[in-house]
């Protein structure tokens, strides 16, 4: 198969990035981390999540971020939700967009959302009817998509079950989690052949955590088998805040510089990005993830 001619990037930094950060960061770092994000022409913004402050104390703002932010053009701004309560709230909030999340694995299903994976998809029913009354788009996640922190190897048919009934039931896209960043190209192209069976690729988005340093090589198996959109977080910030050694999603910097160099247009520039990830782990005394970004950034006089 060809490689697709543009790739649609969803920026995940502010959520998925910042969920698992130790110290509190400040409500104005949020807001100007994406839009710096948009200044550098990301489109796709995971802004932040309306869960539990008591699960996830890091996402307790959700609301002030997402009303805070000045909206650029043509940008969506989505959030997490678990649950209808987390979705009126994103909704009165400003939230263009709504991510509901399940995972392949049972354990997992219940140490995030603290439910089995069928009565997490029923809770997300009344979710789906409300945004298709508003015309609110939802993605839906699947996470442990090739392996679980708690069960260990998670068979593609599973996956693939969990994302065709998303799918069916009126997700847009179905975004597939490698929660903890353990696949391999190998891996990820059985469970894309398991997924693209039962819905279209065009439809599937990758979501690699990069704790083996696999997600790029990842990305670029997936590129072959059609996918064209994928998640990642600026200066790769992040990990789950219930898969305990993941690490951060692929860098959002590293995913740019591999597309560049495969011709592929992403609407994004790599210079203005390489600054703002290089900005965001300074703000958070953390270091770089991007690869891309250090090398970039250390060559700015
Ligand atoms: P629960 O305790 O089972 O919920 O949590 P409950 O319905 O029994 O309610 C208990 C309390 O939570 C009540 O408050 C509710 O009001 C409140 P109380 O009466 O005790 O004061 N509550 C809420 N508060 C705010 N927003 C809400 C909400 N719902 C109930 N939406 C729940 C169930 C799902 C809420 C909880 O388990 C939760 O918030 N989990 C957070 C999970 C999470 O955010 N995980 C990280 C994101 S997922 C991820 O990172 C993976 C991904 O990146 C893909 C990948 O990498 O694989 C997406
Ligand atoms: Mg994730």
């Amino acid at each position: 198969m060809s490689l697709p001619k543009r790739v649609r990037i969803v920026e995940v930094g502010p959520r998925d990035g910042l969920q698992n950060e130790p110290e509190v960061v400040p409500t104005a770092t949020k807001i100007e981390l994406i839009e710096r994000l948009t200044d550098a022409g990301l489109r796709a913004i995971e802004a932040t999540a309306f869960v539990s402050a008591k699960w996830v104390p890091q996402m307790a703002d959700n609301a002030a971020v997402l009303r805070g932010v000045r909206r650029q053009n043509g940008a969506t701004y989505a959030a997490l939700t678990p649950n209808l309560q987390g979705f009126d709230a994103a909704i009165e909030a400003g939230a263009t967009e709504v991510a509901i999340f399940a995972a392949a694995s049972e354990t997992f299903s219940r140490k995030n959302i603290n439910c089995s994976i069928a009565e997490s998809l029923k809770r997300f029913e009344p979710i789906l009817s409300a945004a298709s009354a508003l015309e609110i788009p939802v993605r839906g996640y699947v996470s442990c998509v090739v392996g679980c922190p708690y069960e260990g190897a998670v068979a593609p048919h599973q996956a693939a079950a969990v994302a065709k009934t998303l799918y069916a039931m009126g997700c847009y896209e179905v975004s597939l989690g490698d929660t903890i960043g353990v696949g391999t190209p190998a891996s990820i192209s059985r469970l894309l052949d398991a997924c693209a069976a039962a819905i279209p690729v065009g439809k599937l988005a990758g979501h690699y955590h990069d704790t083996y340093g696999m997600a790029i090589a990842n990305i670029h198996a997936s590129l072959q088998l059609g996918l064209a959109t994928f998640d990642s977080s600026v200066a790769g910030l992040g990990g789950c805040p219930y898969a305990k050694g993941a690490s951060g999603n692929v860098a959002t910097e590293d995913v740019v510089y591999l597309l560049d160099g495969l011709g592929i247009e992403t609407g994004v520039d790599l210079a203005k990005l390489a600054a703002v990830g290089d900005w965001i782990s300074s703000a958070l005394n953390r270091p770089n993830g991007a690869r891309a970004g250090r090398a970039l950034c250390a060559k700015t006089p």
